[in-house]
């Protein structure tokens, strides 16, 4: 058996390289954002991300349930980001969402986002 490689195969190895190493930097991302969402957004949404955290008993207003795909799929990740980075005023919504400009930085907002994406099932939007 002889054994050629012609471009088509190089092209096919490139692109699967690129593939791979793709995966690899969104699951370093992913794991990235999974640590910071259980040291800064746990103890109010849930160690399950279902919006029942530590805090939820005696909050006025509900913390998101992120697991709840119905919500999290009509929200924008604009409107996610803007949440997260300028807390739930910046969206019109409770001051009970803390702003986390000045400790996240906009990659880990963006990694957070795209974390939420997962636990919620739902597609960047
Ligand atoms: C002190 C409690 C608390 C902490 C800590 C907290 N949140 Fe929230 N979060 C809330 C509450 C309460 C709401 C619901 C606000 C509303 O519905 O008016 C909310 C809502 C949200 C929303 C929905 C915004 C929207 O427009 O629907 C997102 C996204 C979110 N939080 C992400 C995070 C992330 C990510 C972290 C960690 C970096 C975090 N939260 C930490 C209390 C908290």
């Amino acid at each position: 058996m002889k054994f050629s490689l012609n471009m088509n195969h190089v092209y096919a190895l490139i692109a699967l390289g690129i593939a791979v190493c793709t995966t690899d930097a969104a699951k370093a991302d992913e794991a990235h954002a999974v640590k910071l969402y259980n040291t800064y957004c746990v103890q109010c949404h849930g160690v399950n991300r279902d919006g029942n955290g530590i805090n939820s008993a005696n909050m006025a207003v509900k913390p998101r349930d992120h697991t709840d795909t119905k919500a999290m799929g009509d929200t924008p990740d604009e409107t996610l980001f803007k949440a997260i980075k300028g807390g739930g005023l910046a969206v019109s919504k409770s001051v009970l969402m803390p702003k986390w400009e000045g400790v996240l930085n906009d990659d880990e907002i963006k990694e957070l986002v795209a974390y939420l994406r997962v636990v919620s099932k739902t597609t960047a939007k």
